[in-house]
């Protein structure tokens, strides 16, 4: 049986995730309109934490970071030796889960919410030792949510700012690109149609050939025309530098967060 510890968001998604391979779930929430929701899913609702760690074999901690301790204190020293447990708490370190829960080792995974349509990417440490038949049993369960990379723990505040926060660059972007077909006189239903599109339709070009960016771009750059015009503005007004001072600014509130 999988455990999961608080079924917001993200607990949720994994429950989805693991329903279509058809595993059987157990959860608990403070919540009682997530619980509801669990019960509606065909999850099994637990009494307490407790139960849920007593129940099950794998124990997704899905809670958010400033509740871990509360969450740990009646757990510590309840998590039986065979049991794995996985964290996606964003900024916790695997030391103070293994601390707060008297563990030896955990999983540290950081998810992004496209995780919630199977299409997120999920950076996973092993922070602690794991079999390979273990950490092919956490892997297949990852991989429901979408794609799996495995980092070391000290990457996980790059990974974050890049992955874990990087949904909204993209829908932030979405937004940006929308306003300016706006601007240059379209309407907003039909410039929102575009602009997603041309963000869905690249990304699959990309992935359907792969390489380098810089190809897909010289592909719509002809010399003279529109797009280096376009380019020349983005480059001046140093779009690529605000977005890495952007990702640097995130990685070094997730190093605060964590402490
Ligand atoms: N969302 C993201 O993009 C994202 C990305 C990467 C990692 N994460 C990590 O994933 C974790 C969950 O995030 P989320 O977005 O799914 O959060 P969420 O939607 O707020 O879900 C957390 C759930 O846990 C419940 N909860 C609070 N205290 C609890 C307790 N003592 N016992 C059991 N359940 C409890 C919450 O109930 P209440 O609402 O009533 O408090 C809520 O339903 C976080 O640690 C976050 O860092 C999230």
């Amino acid at each position: 049986m999988v455990g999961i510890i608080g079924f917001g968001k993200m607990g949720e998604a994994i429950a989805r995730g693991l329903i279509e391979k058809g595993v059987d779930i157990i959860t608990y929430d403070v919540a009682s309109e997530r619980r509801i929701e669990a019960d509606s899913l065909g999850v099994r609702v637990a009494s307490s934490n407790l139960e849920v760690v007593e129940r099950s074999d794998v124990i997704f901690i899905a809670v958010k970071p400033q509740v871990f301790t509360d969450v740990a204190g009646p757990l510590k020293g309840k998590v039986a030796s065979g049991k794995i447990v996985v964290s996606i708490m964003a900024g916790v370190k695997s030391a103070r889960v293994k601390e707060l829960l008297d563990i030896q080792r955990v999983v540290r995974v950081m998810p992004n919410t496209p995780a919630l349509v199977g299409e997120g990417v999920m950076a996973v440490c092993w922070c602690g030792d794991f079999s390979d038949s273990e950490k092919k049993l956490v892997g297949d369960m990852l991989s429901t949510l979408g794609v799996v990379v495995e980092v070391q723990e000290r990457y996980m505040d790059a990974v974050t700012a890049l992955s874990g926060s990087g949904p909204a660059y993209v829908f932030l972007f979405l937004e940006a690109l929308t306003d300016a077909g706006v601007k240059v006189g379209l309407p907003r239903d039909v410039a929102l149609k575009l602009a997603f599109q041309t963000i869905k339709g690249s990304v699959r070009l990309f992935e359907l050939n792969g390489g380098i960016p810089r190809v897909f771009i010289d592909m719509v750059t002809s010399p003279g025309g529109t797009t280096v015009e376009a380019l020349h503005v983005l480059e001046r007004a140093g779009f690529k530098g605000i977005v890495m001072d952007a990702v640097e600014a995130a990685k070094r509130r997730s190093e605060e967060l964590g402490g």
